[in-house]
């Protein structure tokens, strides 16, 4: 048999220059079609743009109904003493207590009842300030003596236990570390609540992908350890202490 000419390498060359060929060319009759090719790529990024459109864009949007509160609340109004004089206490969280209080068995009263209203917006016919949407108020629910329908951002399953006195009093955190900045806003946020759980949107998150900045974002079962194994209160994470 003749030696075949030209460098020892040239059949391997030839072997490797097919190869590259059949790898970037995508129109070739070839069942070898490598993920990488070029066609491949594009057909790759045809599929996968439109499904992380839909997935990370549409399906979330799709997944929470969204609903406007009974009528809006301005805590940072009420909470600026040049404005409203009387909410008082020497810290944050006992300027918040007036209203969010604790009864006296310790249960937390949450959003606050129609009666906090009316220790200062008493009479319906003497508007505190001068806005119309006092004026609604007083019309709607203070001359009418109806409770306010407020819908909760944060309220988790029936099956979880969590109790505020544990964690505002005796673990001494801060309304905001759960809660972010909802009393400096003027207006409240609309309330959107997952289709399928019914749950509002704060318990999941903003963010699907699971990724969060700060502490309040997120308030899922991982959520709720992460903070009791960084306070060294591991002995929280069992089962039946936040499921009875
Ligand atoms: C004058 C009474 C009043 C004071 C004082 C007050 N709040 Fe509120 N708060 C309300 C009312 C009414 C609502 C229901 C409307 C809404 O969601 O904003 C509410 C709702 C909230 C919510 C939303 C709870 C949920 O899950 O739906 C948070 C969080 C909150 N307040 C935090 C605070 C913090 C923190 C402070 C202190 C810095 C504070 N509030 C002081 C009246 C008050
Ligand atoms: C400590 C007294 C006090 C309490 C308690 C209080 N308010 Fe007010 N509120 C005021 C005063 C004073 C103003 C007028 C402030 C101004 O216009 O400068 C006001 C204004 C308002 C306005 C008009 C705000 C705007 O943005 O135009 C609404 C609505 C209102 N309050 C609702 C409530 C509701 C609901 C509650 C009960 C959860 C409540 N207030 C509890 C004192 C209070
Ligand atoms: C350790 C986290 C944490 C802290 C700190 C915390 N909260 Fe909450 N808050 C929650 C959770 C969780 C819920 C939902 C509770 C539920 O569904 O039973 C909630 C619910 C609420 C609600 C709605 C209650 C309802 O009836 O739906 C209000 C109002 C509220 N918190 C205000 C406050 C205020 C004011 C403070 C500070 C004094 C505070 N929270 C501190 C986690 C926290
Ligand atoms: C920001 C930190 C933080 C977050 C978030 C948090 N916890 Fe806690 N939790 C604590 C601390 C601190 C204690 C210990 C309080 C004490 O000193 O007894 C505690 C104690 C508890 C206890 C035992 C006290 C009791 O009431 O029986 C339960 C139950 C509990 N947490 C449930 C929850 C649940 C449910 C969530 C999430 C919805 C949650 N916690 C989120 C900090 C946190
Ligand atoms: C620190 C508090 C905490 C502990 C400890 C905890 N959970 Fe949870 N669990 C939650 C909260 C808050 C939710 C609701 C939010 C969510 O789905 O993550 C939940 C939800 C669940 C759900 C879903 C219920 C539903 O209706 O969606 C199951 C199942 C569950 N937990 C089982 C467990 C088991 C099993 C353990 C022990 C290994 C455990 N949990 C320990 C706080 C806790």
């Amino acid at each position: 048999m003749k030696k075949p000419t030209g460098s020892p390498n040239r059949s391997s060359r030839i072997r490797f220059l097919s190869l590259l060929d059949s790898l970037l060319s995508f129109e070739k009759d070839s069942a070898f079609l490598p993920p990488f090719s070029f066609g491949g790529w594009v057909f790759f990024l045809a599929g996968m743009v439109p499904a992380l459109i839909v997935g990370w864009i549409i399906f979330p949007m799709v997944l929470y109904s969204s609903q406007p509160q009974p009528m809006n609340f301005n805590h940072a109004l009420h909470l600026d003493p040049e404005s409203v004089d009387g909410i008082e206490g020497d810290t944050e969280n006992e300027r918040c207590l007036y209203c969010h209080e604790f009864r006296d068995d310790g249960t937390f009263v949450g959003i606050p009842l129609l009666a906090k209203c009316t220790e200062c917006h008493d009479d319906p016919e003497m508007p505190l300030g001068e806005t119309d949407k006092e004026a609604d108020f007083l019309n709607n629910y203070v001359a009418a003596e109806k409770e306010i329908p407020w819908l909760s951002y944060s309220r988790q399953p029936d099956c979880v236990y969590f109790s505020h006195i544990a964690h505002v009093t005796m673990g001494e955190q801060d309304c905001r570390v759960c809660h972010g900045n909802h009393a400096e806003t003027e207006k409240i946020p609309a309330y959107r609540a997952n289709r399928l759980t019914g749950y509002p949107i704060n318990i999941w998150g903003k963010n699907i992908s699971g990724y969060k900045t700060d502490t309040w974002e997120r308030m899922k079962m991982d959520d709720c350890a992460e903070c009791h194994t960084r306070n060294g209160q591991e002995e929280n994470n069992e089962c039946f202490v936040c499921h009875k």
